[in-house]
């Protein structure tokens, strides 16, 4: 699929200040850092449509971005950014958990996970969460330019493997790098095909 347009919709606090559920939604979650914005950028290859930062904890509301006049990719805040102060962690998690419960049109969420470290607690209670609720959500593996061939395979292998200790089956895994314009293509065609059940 070509991105042909890419504009920024809207910033909501709540799923009720989003924009109306009229087209398909992706969205992107997982630990601050991990690299959403990024990949968001990425993928619209567009340097900064989406706000990145070194610093953990950058963004902060649901950002809407309306995607070929047709569908919308959603960049949402992080979980698990140990720094900020409880009532913010708190905060972060009903604005997500608010969010993933209450878009009709969300198609699936793509949860990204660090692919240089193995599997965090934060990450699979929340997998868990999606799975008791119903949301589907599949993984994506970011910064994957920051370690070797070998090495990913070995965290991949290890990952499958805690995933499979609670999941029957494996959700579709995808493999990033924001730098290198790695799983682009993979990205969007997967995408593209759940479009077309819209
Ligand atoms: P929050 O909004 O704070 O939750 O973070 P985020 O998940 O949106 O992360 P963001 O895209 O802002 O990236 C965090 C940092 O990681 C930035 O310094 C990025 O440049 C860097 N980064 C993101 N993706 C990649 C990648 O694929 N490769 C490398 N090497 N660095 C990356
Ligand atoms: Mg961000």
């Amino acid at each position: 699929m070509q991105i042909k347009q890419a504009n920024f919709v809207i910033s909501s606090p709540n799923a009720k200040g989003c924009p109306k559920p009229d087209y398909p939604e992706y969205a992107f979650i997982g630990r601050s850092n991990v690299g959403k914005s990024s990949l968001i950028n990425m993928l619209c290859q567009r340097k900064s449509l989406a706000k990145t930062s070194s610093t953990p904890g950058k963004t902060q509301l649901i950002n809407h971005f309306l995607i070929n006049d047709t569908w919308y990719l959603v960049d949402l805040p992080g979980y698990g950014y140990a720094k900020v102060s409880k009532g913010l962690r708190a905060g972060f998690s009903k604005i997500i958990t608010d969010y993933v419960t209450n878009r009709s049109n969300l198609m699936c969420l793509f949860v990204l996970v660090d692919s240089r470290h193995p599997a965090q607690k934060k990450d699979i209670e929340f997998m868990q969460m999606l799975g008791e609720k119903g949301i589907p959500f599949s993984i994506i593996f970011t910064k994957i330019d920051k370690l070797s061939k070998s090495a990913l395979e070995k965290n991949i292998t290890n990952y499958d493997q805690t995933l499979l200790e609670s999941w029957e089956e494996l959700p579709p895994r995808f493999y990033s790098s924001a730098t290198k314009q790695s799983g682009r293509d993979e990205i969007l065609n997967y995408i593209d095909d759940i479009n077309e059940k819209w």
